[in-house]
């Protein structure tokens, strides 16, 4: 590894970035809070934008409470993120009213799945029973864009709690402290959330060439990385809309027993050292194998899986086929990814990106639904918005 960062700029972002300081593991009891003096009168409210995140070692398996079988990387996106405001005041009856709204309207379904992971979190977060709550999340995005909102809303919402924790309790003024218990709080709902409490390239899971990596929650990476992937670009290709058939939940589940499980894991650590020294050393070609073998390892060991499913569509492999051409042809640094979906991540550098725009438009727009694509970029991560 070479030498760690100190506060740089990065991905065009113009702030210093926030990388966790501290080199020892933190247990789940470090994130334990308390109650507030019931005779402080409380009001406020709390916004945070964060932002989806795409996994280029993919996180695909899990066992007890949300802990993944493999360590993964990703990076946050910029334009596709989620707004999260909670407005908050002293509870006015016995029991606390916690109210969740979608785009400002009441949405039960999601209010019944946000209600039951406040639950499952409050001993986290102790003093939220004696708050009542309003809670509304918007997404940059459209709903039907084929783009997981999981990992943006989770963590928009953790970071709010730990903001309205700060505010009432005091607790989480160091920014280790509390982005690291936010990363914690984000992955008890989606795995993939803790990673976009970061920015730049992010590591969730114990890695033994990382010190700083856990289970529990993610940590930035904190090594320079090579300007050719500090402003990487992602055109969404999106071939279809429609919600899947397999959730992701149900897919980490047939990762029990699968017979390529341990081979899985064992390629995810070969693939993540090779990738952390690729982005050290500004090495494209390494980059893009271990990138794609990623994506189509994903997919594969869903369709491997007992029963076998495939997110595939017909359109998604033309497409995959398009890009290699175009990457043989041209020799530019150009690949893709892939999520639980047959949606396509293109993948390239910012200086190339008037060639790239070209190659979507002429050659692969017309695979995609409606024709359209999502325009991103590695983001700047999470920003308080109230
Ligand atoms: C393929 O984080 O959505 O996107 O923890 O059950 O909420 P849960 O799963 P989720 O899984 C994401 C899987 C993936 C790969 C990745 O993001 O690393």
């Amino acid at each position: 590894m070479q030498s760690r960062k100190t506060g740089h700029t990065d991905g065009g972002c113009n702030k210093n970035s926030y990388f966790c300081t501290k080199l020892t593991a933190v247990s789940p009891k470090h994130f334990l809070s308390s109650l507030i003096s019931e005779t402080q009168k409380m009001s406020g409210r709390i916004g945070w934008q964060s932002p989806s995140n795409i996994a280029l070692i993919k996180y695909w398996g899990k066992y007890g409470q949300q802990m993944p079988t493999n360590a993964s990387l990703s990076f946050g996106l910029s334009n596709a993120f989620t707004q999260t405001e909670i407005e908050y005041s002293s509870k006015e009856n016995e029991n606390a009213n916690h109210r969740f709204f979608f785009e400002g309207k009441e949405n039960k379904n999601f209010e019944s799945k946000v209600l039951k992971y406040l639950e499952d979190i409050s001993i986290y977060f102790p003093f939220l029973k004696q708050l009542d709550l309003k809670i509304d999340s918007r997404n940059s995005f459209p709903h039907s864009a084929g783009i997981a909102s999981s990992a943006s809303s989770m963590s928009a919402l953790a970071l709010c709690l730990c903001s309205l924790e700060q505010e009432l309790v005091g607790s989480l003024q160091e920014p280790d402290a509390f982005y690291t218990k936010a990363s914690f709080i984000a992955r008890l709902g989606s795995g993939s959330a803790c990673r976009s409490v970061f920015h730049g390239y992010t590591v969730w899971g114990d890695f033994n060439e990382l010190i700083e990596s856990s289970n529990e929650y993610a940590v930035p990476f904190s090594y320079e990385v090579h300007p050719l992937f500090s402003q990487i670009q992602d055109s969404i290709l999106i071939v279809s809309s429609e919600e899947k058939l397999v959730s992701s939940r149900a897919g980490h589940a047939l990762m029990d027993g699968h017979p390529f499980a341990e081979a899985r894991i064992a390629q995810s650590k070969q693939n993540m050292s090779w990738l952390l020294a690729a982005l050290q050393q500004g090495d494209t070609d390494r980059f893009v194998e271990v990138v794609e073998n990623e994506a189509m390892s994903l997919h594969a060991l869903m369709m491997s899986s007992k029963p076998w499913y495939s997110l595939l569509h017909a359109n998604t492999w033309i497409i995959l086929e398009k890009i290699r051409n175009f990457r043989e042809k041209t020799e530019i640094f150009v690949c893709f990814t892939l999520d639980a979906g047959p949606n396509v991540h293109l993948l390239y550098s910012l200086e190339d990106k008037i060639l790239v725009d070209q190659f979507v438009e002429n050659e692969l727009k017309a695979y995609c639904d409606n024709q359209q694509v999502i325009e991103d970029k590695m983001g700047c991560g999470p920003k308080r918005i109230f």
